[in-house]
């Protein structure tokens, strides 16, 4: 371990916990608690329990997410079916300050791995119009597969928000920002941080912040909320950032949070550490004045396929849709979409491909929540069938010849395709685990 930046450490957390600092030294040679957040989107709190086979403590912070006390998680049915998503409480807790009323367009813009966006598409209405975003495109992927594990639907996008700022200026009710931040509060978790560690770093992020907070500013709503948070401690990332973001832009309020530490030097805004039982993380919640208005925005052009609509129709139980493409790839929704130009991970719900003149499905279509008892023919699965359809076996099933949604308690798995009583497995590869 680099030793200059670990005494620049414990010089920086002597100045942010002041008569805290020798508790918070002592804490972070106490182990780590990891936790799991429930997606009540898919089940209900007690259909979620019933699947959980691991132990498990809850925390005083929030009722949505709970400590698991080993190390099986990954493995369990509850993850597998996207009941459950692995996330340290502290970075649960941000969303749940924000009141979801009004909120008709809103778009994360650090979204990668998905934390933050689970949390809140937990509370949003299924009409909100909700983009993903994280400019780099290796995590953007595994933000579009967590969303698509929960059942979520949301618009994935790898763009620079610049591109935002430039083309839907003014749009958003509420804007989240996670940024990339110097990490201190994650030390205690990831040790090899403080190889990264210095001042002049600390100074590079919280300049990068500054310029990504004036972007976030730019998409706002009149009556729009912003949400910026971090993991860190350093007062030029938090506390400083918002002080200076409030002076330049007058329209802009903090929303008081409730009082949660005792180390933050700014009201209103809360800085989780050890010392709440969590890792680190600042949030601030603010709003612009005004009163929100309706924004005209340009719909992505809807499109008409023969092979799709059959598809659709003789699959599904639903009247009113969306059908649009990018290429060769369909995608569903049950609401317009907006218009983005480029770098799309997900559209709403991706249906499938056309290959060779046949539509094939996609994994994505049997996990949607928004498209749940909208299938026609659904198999649920026994104990058995379950391990063997996970470990990619092929199953013995008497029935017509369809493709069928495959459940396990009623929660949707994935799916496959019967023909003359053998399901072909369709679970995607990378998922599957011999049981
Ligand atoms: C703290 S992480 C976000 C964690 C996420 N919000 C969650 O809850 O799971 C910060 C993310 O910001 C992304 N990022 C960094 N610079 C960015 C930029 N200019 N525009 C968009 N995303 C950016 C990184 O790729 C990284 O995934």
């Amino acid at each position: 371990m680099n030793t200059k930046n670990k005494e620049l450490f414990l010089k920086n957390i002597n100045d942010y916990f002041g008569k805290y600092a020798d508790r918070y030294i002592e804490l972070m040679n106490e182990s780590v608690r990891s936790a799991f957040f429930l997606n009540e989107k898919k089940a209900s709190r007690d259909e979620i329990f019933e699947l959980i086979d691991f132990k498990y403590e809850g925390s005083s912070l929030t009722n949505k997410s709970f400590y698991y006390l080993d190390n099986s998680i990954g493995k369990s049915k509850a993850y597998e079916l996207g009941l459950i998503y692995p996330q340290d409480i502290e970075s649960s807790l941000p969303t749940t300050f924000i009141d979801t009323d009004n909120i008709r367009m809103a778009i994360d813009l650090c979204a990668a791995p998905g934390g933050k966006s689970i949390n809140i598409l937990n509370r949003l209405n299924d009409d909100v119009l909700y983009i993903a975003n994280d400019i780099n495109y290796k995590r953007a992927l595994i933000l579009k597969n967590n969303l698509e594990r929960l059942g979520l639907d949301a618009i994935v996008t790898s763009n620079k928000i610049e591109y935002y700022r430039d083309n839907f200026k003014g749009l958003f009710d509420l804007v989240i920002l996670d940024v990339p931040c110097s990490g201190e509060g994650m030390i205690r978790k990831y040790p090899e941080i403080l190889d990264e560690y210095s001042d002049e770093n600390i100074d590079a992020l919280s300049y990068k912040q500054e310029i990504l907070l004036d972007e976030a500013y730019e998409l706002l709503n009149e009556g729009g909320k912003l949400l910026y948070s971090t993991c860190t401690y350093a007062y030029k990332e938090d506390e400083d950032q918002i002080i200076k973001f409030l002076n330049k832009h007058q329209d802009m309020k903090l929303i008081e949070l409730p009082k949660l530490d005792n180390i933050n030097k700014l009201n209103g805004t809360i800085k989780l550490s050890p010392l709440n039982d969590t890792e680190g993380q600042f949030m601030a919640l603010l709003i612009k004045d005004g009163h929100p208005s309706i924004k005209e925005y340009k719909y992505y052009k809807q499109i008409k396929n023969d092979l799709v609509k059959k598809f659709i129709k003789d699959n599904l139980i639903i009247d009113d849709y969306y059908l649009y493409n990018i290429k060769d790839d369909y995608y569903l929704s049950l609401k317009p979409l907006i218009k983005i130009d480029y770098n799309i991970l997900n559209y709403g719900i991706y249906l499938g491909q056309i290959k060779n003149n046949r539509f094939e499905p996609a994994h994505n279509l049997y996990r949607s929540n928004s498209l749940k008892g909208k299938y026609k023919y659904v198999y649920e699965l026994n104990l058995k069938e379950y391990d063997d359809f996970i470990s990619g076996k092929e199953l013995k099933i008497s029935d017509d010849d369809n493709y069928y949604l495959l459940t396990y308690k009623n929660h949707s798995l994935g799916f496959g395709k019967l023909s003359k009583g053998i399901l072909k497995n369709k679970y995607p590869k990378g998922l599957r685990r011999v049981v």
